[in-house]
Parts: C-alpha cells; structure tokens; sequence
C-alpha cells in the first residue's frame, strides 16, 4: 500500500508542500518531525539537546515503521530520516519517494532566518553545503526529483500528484501490487 513521502534538506518547503499535496490527494497529512514533537512533549531542539541525537534517529525510525501500517498519507519527513538505512528501505519498497531540492543558496538563507533546527546553529555556509553533500546520493534514491525553484506550493502538489499516478499505472503495467484507488 502506499503513502506519498516527502524528503530532501532543511528549509526545502517539505512541509509547506505536504500540507498542499494531502489538500489535493485528499489524504492524511503527516509531519515526522510534529509527530515526534507530540509524542515525546518537546521541542525538536529540546530533544538533540537532552536526549542527543541518536535518540532523536531512533524515534525518527520508529515513526517510520508506524506509518507503514495506514496507507494513503502523505508523509514529510524530518531531513536526515531518510539517511537510515530502515526507513529508507521501508519507504522505497512500498511508497511513492519524492527528493524536493533547492539551491544551497536558498537554503542557507532560509535557515539563517530562523533557529530552531539543532543542526543548523552555529554552522557555516561550508559545513551546510558539505553536509548536503553527503546525503546528496542517498536522497537521490527517490522516485522522483523536483526542484521547487519559483514555484508554489500547490504548482508543486500538482507535479507530484502527476507524476504519482504516472508511478501507479507503471506499477500495474509490472504486475507490482500497488493502492492504485485514485482521490478525486
Ligand atoms: C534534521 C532536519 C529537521 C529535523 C531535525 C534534524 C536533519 O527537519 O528533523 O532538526 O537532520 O536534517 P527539517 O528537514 O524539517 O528541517
């Protein structure tokens, strides 16, 4: 069964996005990071900072393997979820995958605006970009890659709802079993 799952670095919209796809889809809109933020009753911040994180990782995959059970969401994820080996190998095997990316231009001036992601304090623009270097290759296992450059939330729903369908029917036309019930 299927969800739609949403990865990509810090501050590339995968929230924003996921809130206008589930709008579209007519689907369950799931936040992991929200998520883990109710559950555990702290902030993102709080928890790196009390219980470390690998902890934080840890929740990250149990959230995961929770959200297998109920298909038919659509999922953003925290940026470094899809890193774990699990959770990547769960996603891949039963959802639709979509990379959202931007230039690290943009990126590192929208994380300057804000502070509350851990791993974003006191960093350069260096150590960002090598960071996203690293995860480059592991991010670039999805379905799908969209560059949200200029475009809005709801142009970028569109995209992927597009190119989800397109997923679907190759899945049947390959005998894979997917959820191919279509939202309006
Ligand atoms: C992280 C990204 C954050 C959050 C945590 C760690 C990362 O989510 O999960 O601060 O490792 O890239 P966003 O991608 O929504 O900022």
């Amino acid at each position: 069964m299927n969800n739609i799952v949403l990865i990509g670095f810090m501050a590339v919209g995968k929230t924003t996005v996921g809130k206008s796809l589930s709008y579209l889809m007519h689907y369950q809109f799931v936040d992991t990071d929200m998520y883990i933020k109710k559950k555990e009753g702290k902030k993102i911040a709080t928890i790196f900072k009390e219980d470390g994180e690998p902890y934080f990782r840890e929740l990250e995959r149990n959230v995961s393997k929770g959200l297998l059970k109920n298909p038919r969401k659509v999922i953003s994820t925290g940026g470094g979820l899809f890193m774990d080996d699990i959770s990547r190998g769960l996603y891949l095997k039963e959802d639709f995958v979509v990379f959202l990316k931007l230039p690290m231009d943009t990126i590192y001036k929208r994380l300057m605006k804000n502070n509350k992601r851990p791993l974003a304090q006191s960093v350069t623009k260096e150590e960002l970009t090598k960071r996203y270097q690293q995860r480059l290759p592991i991010y670039k296992n999805a379905h799908l890659e969209v560059d949200t450059t200029g475009k809005t939330a709801f142009e970028i729903a569109k995209e992927i709802k597009k190119a989800y369908y397109d997923w679907l029917t190759k899945g049947e036309q390959n005998g894979k079993r997917r959820n191919t019930k279509k939202s309006n």
